[in-house]
């Protein structure tokens, strides 16, 4: 566990599943009630075996004729599975299996013996999906029913780990002297060009959904916050229908002031390396969930392998030049796509940054150092993307704080700098030089679960045909 848990009893129970798999020596004969989902119910006449399921662990009820009522004994024995339980009995241990000799003895296993069954819900039937088939399910029904799709063991898996990636880095970030902060997600003006913005009226004036932090994490940084974080909503009305984009993602952003491109680019190795690091450590029951389920489907096991660091750095030029090597029609000035970035992974598959783009290409917010050219003497800028094999993690850069040259930035970009005063006002009274980036959460998590979409590392994504559940 990544740390102790300290699981109060509540109303409906007085322990969880986990803690009599654990403590199971300590509770043999006290007197327990646990609550859950009925997995699975065997046994007719005297006797029933429920497979009960709470958000810790599994365990095996035992009811039987004269410990629990005729009628309690009837109603388990024809219950639909998933419908949710509370049991009260007592903690026993389970004869353990006969072993051949010399075999090592499996370790010991816990049951509870029912003196009270009590149905909370009954599920209907038949389940929309199968909580423990290991049938593969498409993608749309998984999503559609994600309420149950959740119950299955390595989805769980995959948002508790979801759930630890995002504690780390929240940690990590911290321990660098980082802040957390919230933004607003109603806006006024685009900050990554204004052709996919989500519009909205807020009352009687036009605005927008927030595409990202960008301007509100700077004016902070401006405001002599020195260093911090925001992990929030984004929404990008993009027509992307791909296996990486969404139209609301979580972005995981930094903004640190004093520092350079250079400076960032290292806070977010060293929160990645943690990242891994502490799963490694302390997640591996998830991974192992996780590989269970892979073998069934004929998948490979993912393993954790903490990156080494420094991370390689691809500067633009050096990755045009590769591709151009690699016989690809591309020159100085054009994206790098996806299946350039295939070429670049074959030699760099892990996590890996390309800094030094040309300044044309990068958002007005990014900064430039004057003179610092590209051999065909083109303008390079400060920023930067981070990639694991061909998919973008990040962007970032160190930013324009120099107000004159931010505006005429503006202008270059064909935006009206007037249209952000409100954001270059925050230049005019002294203006911290300063830098940062913004993570796509899904994306790394696809990476550490092995996931081949991003909609699997979302709860409920929002692409271009679902916008419910
Ligand atoms: P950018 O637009 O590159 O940069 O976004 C940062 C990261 O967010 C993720 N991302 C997405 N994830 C899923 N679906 C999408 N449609 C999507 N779009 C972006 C990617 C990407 O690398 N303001 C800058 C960051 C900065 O400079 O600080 C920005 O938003 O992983």
């Amino acid at each position: 566990m990544a740390q102790e848990t300290t699981w109060h009893p509540t109303k409906f129970r007085t322990h969880t599943i986990s803690q009599i798999i654990n403590q199971g020596d300590d509770l043999v004969k006290s007197e327990v009630t646990i609550c859950g989902f009925m997995e699975a119910n065997r046994g007719k006449g005297k006797i029933c075996f429920i497979d009960l399921r709470d958000g810790t662990g599994k365990i095996q009820v035992f009811l039987k004729q004269g410990s629990v009522t005729d009628d309690e004994l009837n109603q388990a024995q024809s219950l639909s599975r998933e419908s949710t339980i509370q049991i009260s009995g007592e903690v026993a241990e389970k004869r353990p299996p006969k072993v051949p000799e010399g075999q090592p003895k499996p370790p010991k296993e816990y049951e509870v013996v029912a003196t009270k069954f009590t149905i909370l819900t009954r599920a209907e039937t038949p389940l929309p999906l199968g909580v423990t088939d290991e049938v593969s399910i498409g993608l749309d029904t998984r999503l559609d029913n994600r309420f149950l799709d959740l119950r299955r063991g390595h989805v769980n898996a995959m948002f508790t780990l979801r759930s630890r990636v995002l504690q780390y880095g929240r940690e990590h970030l911290i321990s660098e002297g980082f802040k957390e902060i919230n933004s607003p997600k109603i806006i006024a003006s685009a900050s990554e060009g204004g052709t996919n913005l989500f519009p909205m009226m807020y009352f009687d004036t036009p605005a927008f959904l927030s595409q990202s932090p960008q301007l509100y994490k700077q004016l902070t940084v401006l405001g002599g916050m020195e260093r911090v974080f925001e992990i929030g909503p984004a929404f990008r009305a993009e027509n992307h229908d791909t296996y990486r984009h969404l139209n609301e993602f979580i972005s995981f952003d930094i903004e640190g002031a004093w520092m350079n491109d250079d400076d960032v680019m290292c806070v977010q190795e060293r929160m990645i390396h943690h990242i891994w690091k502490m799963v490694s450590k302390n997640d591996q029951d998830q991974i192992s969930i996780i590989n269970e389920f892979r073998k069934s489907q004929g998948d490979d096991p993912i393993t954790v392998d903490v990156p080494s660091l420094p991370f390689p750095r691809i500067e633009y030029c050096d990755a045009i030049k590769m591709i151009q090597e690699a016989g690809e029609d591309i020159s100085w000035g054009d994206d790098i796509d996806s299946s350039h970035c295939d070429i670049i992974a074959e030699k760099y598959p892990g996590f890996h940054f390309l800094p030094r783009w040309p300044m044309e290409m990068k958002p007005f917010y990014i900064h430039h150092v004057e003179g610092e050219v590209s051999s065909t003497g083109e303008q390079l800028s400060r920023g930067f993307d981070l990639n694991f094999g061909r998919d973008e993690m990040t962007s970032g850069g160190q930013r324009e704080h120099n107000v004159e040259v931010l505006e005429e930035n503006l202008r270059k970009k064909g935006l009206n700098p007037e249209d952000f005063s409100f954001y270059t006002d925050g230049f005019r009274y002294g203006a911290p030089p300063h830098a940062g980036w913004g993570l796509g959460v899904a994306r790394l998590l696809m990476v550490l679960t092995g996931s081949k979409n991003v909609r699997e590392t979302v709860l409920f994504p929002r692409d271009r045909s679902r916008v419910t559940p």
